[in-house]
């Protein structure tokens, strides 16, 4: 479902909507879910629902080729198209009505001349807001290549595709764009079955004994076109970092210096379970919570180094987008337990200008009154005080992402258009 809540002339207004999923639409007509969601995917148990789900496809009682995602995770505007996103699928193009409510184009295609990327597509794509390019990657767990990634040039066309070799499949949500590099994630949260069967565990686990690897790949390298699906298609070359293991989420933002030195800001988890609490039945300790961290990698000598920006536990950070891709001296972010927004400074000699001059707007949700307000903060002096507060008529849950859409980037949507 997406909320929006439409601000125009003194006024608010709030409308929420199903996002109409290929999935969505079967389960509809059936009257019941008839497919996996991650919950699902514990022990045993799960391991014989993946083999059902795998057996329902087949005999064609649950319909895969238009996709399974749910479209849920995070909205992108680019090139005149408001864009759902889920990892495990392709994009869902929507269409803000003038009255903020919010309807379904269709899944999208992702035109590379005659041919189309085939997916999945990252929830985290990243836009240059100076070449109103948008860099993408997918994963695969189950078969080669386990890493492709793209561009969307500002038209809307995919310009190139790549492949990605890496030695295996893991769990990637999030990547970086500078410049002039795309930068790739490839961080110990590996894709293994054998988890279901050992017990009441995901098929994912984090691996300490691995390496984090962080890729660059040249934006301007030339793409291996629609190969990209081909397991012997030629993969693009990429720099990578191999650092100690941990694993991350989120990028705050990635940027080059003039010294060609590339910058990366995520929020880390130095270990990471997603099934801490259930084992343990008790608090996650500190060292299983996010912190944000400033890489620098040197591409001339391979080098790398590291520093924690702050010691505040917090994840699902945002930079101002105006200047994301380049040199951003702030993030904001969501501190643990979805408690309150942080704000972070990395320490740079270089001061970009009127780069927190802003607002954030915020979904809150008070689970206790099961009622929701979207409050508006002042971005450069975190005065915990609202400077408006929007009280909505339905609650609206923790989510995951959101986005603001300016008037223009309404007014500019591509009319409804369908593959
Ligand atoms: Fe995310």
């Amino acid at each position: 479902m997406v909320h929006s809540v439409r601000v125009k002339g003194g006024r608010a207004s709030y409308a929420n909507s199903y996002i109409k999923t290929a999935r969505l639409q079967q389960e509809k007509e059936a009257q019941k879910p008839m497919f996996l969601k991650m919950g699902d995917l514990h022990g045993t148990r799960g391991l014989l629902l993946v083999l059902l789900d795998k057996a329902k496809a087949v005999v064609g009682s649950i319909l895969t080729g238009e996709g399974t995602g749910t479209a849920n995770t995070s909205l992108v505007y680019h090139a005149r198209r408001l864009l759902a996103l889920h990892e495990g699928d392709l994009p869902y193009m929507l269409r803000v009505l003038c009255n903020g409510v919010v309807e379904t184009v269709g899944r999208l295609t992702l035109k590379d001349g005659n041919a189309a990327y085939p997916g999945p597509f990252t929830a985290h794509p990243k836009l240059d807001p100076k070449t109103g390019e948008m860099f993408f990657f997918g994963y695969s767990f189950d078969a080669k290549p386990y890493f492709r990634a793209g561009m969307v040039a500002a038209s809307g066309e995919v310009s190139r595709q790549w492949v990605i070799d890496v030695p295996y499949p893991v769990m990637a949500h999030d990547c970086g764009m500078t410049e002039k590099y795309a930068v790739l994630l490839h961080l110990p949260l590996c894709f293994d079955p054998k988890q279901l069967a050992m017990g009441d565990n995901l098929p994912v686990v984090f691996k300490p004994n691995k390496r984090a690897r962080i890729g660059l790949l040249c934006r301007d390298m030339p793409g291996c076109g629609c190969d990209v699906e081909n397991p012997n298609a030629k993969p693009a070359p990429v720099q990578w970092f191999e650092l100690p293991a941990f694993f991350a989420f989120h990028t705050a933002n990635a940027w080059e210096d003039e010294d060609g030195r590339v910058h990366l800001v995520l929020c880390t988890y130095p270990k990471f379970d997603f099934d801490f609490e259930k084992k343990h039945k008790c608090e996650v300790p500190d060292d299983l919570k996010p912190r944000l961290v400033h890489y620098v990698m040197d591409p001339a000598s391979g080098t790398h180094a590291s520093h924690q920006v702050s010691g505040v536990h917090c994840d699902f950070p945002m930079v101002n987008p105006a200047h994301a891709c380049y040199t951003t001296r702030y993030a904001w972010g969501a501190t643990w337990g979805l408690s309150g927004i942080a704000k972070a400074a990395y320490p740079l000699c270089l001061l970009p200008g009127a780069e927190d001059d802003g607002f954030l707007l915020v979904y809150v949700y008070d689970p206790t009154l099961d009622t929701s307000t979207m409050n508006v903060y002042d971005a450069k002096t975190m005065d915990p005080e609202p400077l408006a507060r929007v009280r909505l008529p339905r609650r609206v849950p923790h989510g995951f992402h959101t986005l603001f859409m300016t008037e223009k980037q309404l007014q500019a949507q591509t009319p409804p258009r369908l593959h």
